[in-house]
């Protein structure tokens, strides 16, 4: 069973990725904590709500219904979510549990980081995007109108378990999306992962057992290695923005209403790699086969309509622009990313325009 650590200046805390491994949550509960919040959605409560129960080891807990969607990751979400804490005997001892894919395990982890100054946090993702990505490595947040994740926290959890057979019930298009972060990982640090999703098409979108608990555990040892080494991105950590610059500056302009936030990022990795390949810092056997494996695990809405010129404008406003400046994560071969800011706009907005196609 792989287990990693994540070795942060707030926390040392490990992620499990296991089948089954739900059922340790008792583990993980420290005996100081006081009542427990579940914090889910309707479906995952009805898929996975036993499971979670059982793992409990009988501790009673309350469970806090989100309903769900990037539109309401919102801060009114959080405020609602607190009040019905305090409504249910909430103090300072109790324990957060983020139960869900990525909105979920953002949004409750903001929670957790605010509620009364902060109160300790367990992740358990059950999506592949947040298996892999979002519940790992203490990131929280919500969405402003302005732009995505615009308010947030650092708020590093107790610990973070990963089941991989939750993969299995995933719908397809949730599945699709969160694979995009899976290529993301393959191309800013592991041409081996990269390689296997290129080659084996049919056994990951198969989700043959095996090749997911490989893909997983090879993204969160990557995640895990980037967070330890820096938690607050003020260095490495930005190289796991690969794609979203663009991605994000796509999910505000469609208003978080079209694309999921892995498609998001599709569109992005493409624009970045064909912006690497415009200012020479990409070859074109290798921005040809990112752009190819991106392309053959993509099924979804079309994004020709909307305005390059409207995205560029987007970008200055995301938080990963600095003083105006834009800054992108470009591969300079796969397996092997690099940050550059003062890009050329007229190279940026032809990157976009020919990613949206
Ligand atoms: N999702 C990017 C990060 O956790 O830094």
């Amino acid at each position: 069973m792989p287990v990693f650590f994540l070795r942060t200046p707030a926390r040392e805390y490990a992620a499990l990725v296991s089948r089954g491994t739900i059922s340790r949550i008792h583990e993980f509960v420290p005996p100081s904590a006081g009542k427990i919040f579940a914090v889910t959605t309707d479906d995952v409560w009805q898929l996975h709500g036993a499971a979670f129960s059982a793992g409990t080891g009988g501790r009673p807990f309350h469970v806090i219904r989100f309903a769900g969607g990037e539109q309401r990751k919102r801060l009114v979400s959080v405020e609602t979510m607190a009040e019905e804490m305090i409504a249910s005997g909430a103090d300072r001892s109790s324990l957060v549990i983020a139960f869900g894919g990525g909105i979920v395990t953002d949004l409750a982890g903001f929670l957790a980081a605010v509620f009364m100054r902060g109160v300790p946090l367990i992740q358990i993702p059950t999506t592949l995007l947040a298996q892999v990505d979002a519940g790992i490595g203490g990131k929280t947040g919500a969405n402003l109108v302005s732009g995505k994740n615009l308010i947030g926290s650092f708020h590093q959890p107790l610990a973070v378990l990963i089941d991989p057979d939750m993969i299995a019930t995933l719908p397809e298009r949730e599945y699709r999306a969160g694979l995009f972060e899976v290529v993301k990982y393959g191309v800013i640090a592991s041409e081996p992962l990269f390689r296997l999703l290129s080659a084996h098409r049919d056994a990951v979108l198969a989700r043959d057992p095996q090749v997911v608990e490989q893909i997983i555990s090879e993204s969160v040892r990557i995640k895990c290695e980037v967070v330890s080494a820096d938690e607050k991105e003020s260095g490495l950590r930005r190289i796991l923005n690969f794609g979203h610059t663009v991605g994000h500056a796509i999910e505000a302009e469609t208003t978080y209403s079209r694309l999921l936030h892995g498609e998001a990022v599709a569109v992005g990795m493409k624009a970045a790699t064909l912006l690497a390949r415009n200012i020479g810092l990409l070859g074109a056997p290798d921005c040809r086969e990112i752009l190819d494996t991106t392309a053959r695990y993509s099924d979804f809405p079309s994004v020709a309509d909307l305005s390059p010129q409207n995205l560029l404008a987007r970008l200055a406003r995301d938080k990963k622009s600095v003083q105006g400046t834009v800054h992108f994560v470009l591969p300079r071969r796969i397996g092997e990313v690099e940050v550059l800011a003062g890009l050329p706009g007229d190279a940026i907005l032809e990157s976009i325009k020919a990613a949206l196609a």
